[in-house]
Parts: structure tokens; C-alpha cells; sequence
């Protein structure tokens, strides 16, 4: 597939060395929809819109995966309204993805402990997973119900288990063998982590898999996120040394 490139002009991003996994925390809705008297539903909403846009544009420029924070284990003590309208996105957004997702070469997954979730978004996300092993493309991670300790913990617990069933040995544990055992297993670990709206925490986001990401802040907040503002990250991104520990 033939793959977008901006102008040079437009941002100082070498699109011919891209990260290959940008994970990005979407807050700021509700502080959003505050500053224009609207319900933080409606910065929900907007928020929705800003990862439609955003997904597509990183598809069209050659990214091979994109995962985002749009649900936490914590997000339950949230109004009750508050989070049936988050589900209510969800659920629209799988609805139109089982339509175009395999057109637009977009393949849809899911981190996060979906038990919680009403049977039939269940039943959703398993037609996305299903319709996403058919084909090659950018990978979108939607982190719902996710939390990075739990991630861990759920782990542990699995590997836990394969021993007790003696398939494991946990003289054999390495982080390899580990990171196999997270909702992220087979993905590379994201190389960028973005953060708008003005907070400088880590969220429980990607605990593990983040251990050597370069992290970008923004105060942008989500809903006004755009592809000038990614080139911004992208730029930041490609200016940092990254060492490992190394020198
Ligand atoms: C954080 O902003 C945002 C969330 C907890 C929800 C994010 C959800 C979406 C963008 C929409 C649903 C997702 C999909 C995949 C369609 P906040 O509410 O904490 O904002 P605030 O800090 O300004 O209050």
C-alpha cells in the first residue's frame, strides 16, 4: 500500500524513520467540554472523534502500531452516566470498525479485562479480533478496562498456573517468556508514550511494556489533538538519544 508522506515543510519528522508503536493517555475531555459549558459526555465524544482522526493519519503515514488508554480499571468510580456514555463510544466505534476496519487495513485489539463488559461489546471485540487476522496492517490496541498492575498481577497468575500444571518451570521465567503471558503479547514495546492536557503521570499505563519509552507531554488536551500536534511528538520523538542504559 502506498504510504502517505506530508510535506517536509510542514514538521521537522523524518517519516522514513518512524517509531513503529506510539501509545498515547487520551485526557483531557472532560476539562474540554468544561471550558464550553458542555456535559464531559459531549468531551468524550469529541475525544472519540480525535482517535478516528488520529488512528487514520497514523495508518496513512506507515505506523505499524498505535495503542490507546481509553478506559482504565479505576474509570468505574466515575458517574455512572459517565461511563455508560464511554461504553456507548465503544460501542459505536466497533459497530462502524466491523464495517470499514478491513478496508481501511486497520487491525483492532483489545488490552484490558473485558469480562466487565456488556455480553454483546464482548462479542463485538471478538468479531474485530476475528476480521483483524485476515489481513496485514496497522495494529490499534484499545486499553479498556486496563490497568497496568492488574496486567502484571494476571500475569503472574496465568504463569502461576502453568506451573502448577507443570507446563512451566519458573526456573525458566525470563522477560521474554513473561512479557508472553500480558495482553500486549507479540507487540514491540511502544517507543513513544504521548500525554496531553498538561498531567505528567504514568496512569498505570503500559507499566511493563513502557519500561524504555520516551515520553512526550503536551498541554493540548485530547479532543484538540491533531495530526500538527503528532508531528510535534514525532519531532520530539526523533530528537531524543535513546540509550537503553547504555551510553
Ligand atoms: C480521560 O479524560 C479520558 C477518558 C477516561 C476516556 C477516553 C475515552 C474516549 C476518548 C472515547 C471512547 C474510546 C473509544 C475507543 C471510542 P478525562 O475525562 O479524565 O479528562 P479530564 O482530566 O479533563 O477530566
Amino acid at each position: 500500500m502506498a504510504i502517505f508522506r506530508p510535506k517536509a515543510e510542514q514538521a521537522q519528522v523524518d517519516f522514513n524513520n518512524l517509531p513503529r508503536h506510539v501509545a498515547i493517555i487520551m485526557d483531557g475531555n472532560g476539562r474540554w467540554a468544561r471550558r464550553r459549558g458542555l456535559p464531559r459526555t459531549a468531551g468524550h465524544a469529541a475525544g472519540a472523534e480525535t482517535f478516528r482522526t488520529i488512528a487514520t493519519y497514523c495508518q496513512k503515514i506507515g505506523l505499524e502500531y498505535l495503542t490507546v488508554y481509553a478506559f482504565s480499571t479505576e474509570n468505574w468510580k466515575r458517574p455512572l452516566e459517565e461511563v455508560s456514555a464511554i461504553i456507548g463510544l465503544l460501542k459505536k466505534y466497533l459497530l462502524e470498525s466491523i464495517e470499514k476496519m478491513e478496508r481501511d487495513k486497520i487491525r483492532l485489539h483489545f488490552f484490558g479485562n473485558l469480562d466487565a463488559l456488556p455480553a454483546e461489546l464482548r462479542e463485538l471485540t471478538q468479531r474485530t479480533d476475528d476480521i483483524s487476522t485476515h489481513y496485514e496492517g496497522m495494529q490499534v490496541n484499545v486499553c479498556f478496562n486496563y490497568g497496568g498492575r492488574d496486567e502484571i498481577v494476571r500475569a503472574a497468575q496465568a504463569f502461576a498456573a502453568d506451573c502448577a500444571a507443570g507446563k512451566k518451570d519458573p526456573a525458566q521465567l525470563t522477560e521474554e517468556v513473561f512479557s508472553g503471558y500480558l495482553y500486549s503479547a507479540g507487540v514491540p514495546d511502544p517507543d513513544l508514550v504521548i500525554r496531553p492536557s498538561g498531567e505528567i503521570r504514568i496512569s498505570n499505563f503500559l507499566l511493563w511494556q513502557s519500561a524504555y519509552a520516551e515520553y512526550y507531554y503536551t498541554d493540548v488536551l485530547w479532543p484538540d489533538f491533531n495530526k500538527e500536534e503528532l508531528h510535534k511528538a514525532l519531532a520530539a520523538y526523533q530528537s531524543r538519544s535513546r540509550r537503553y542504559g547504555g551510553v
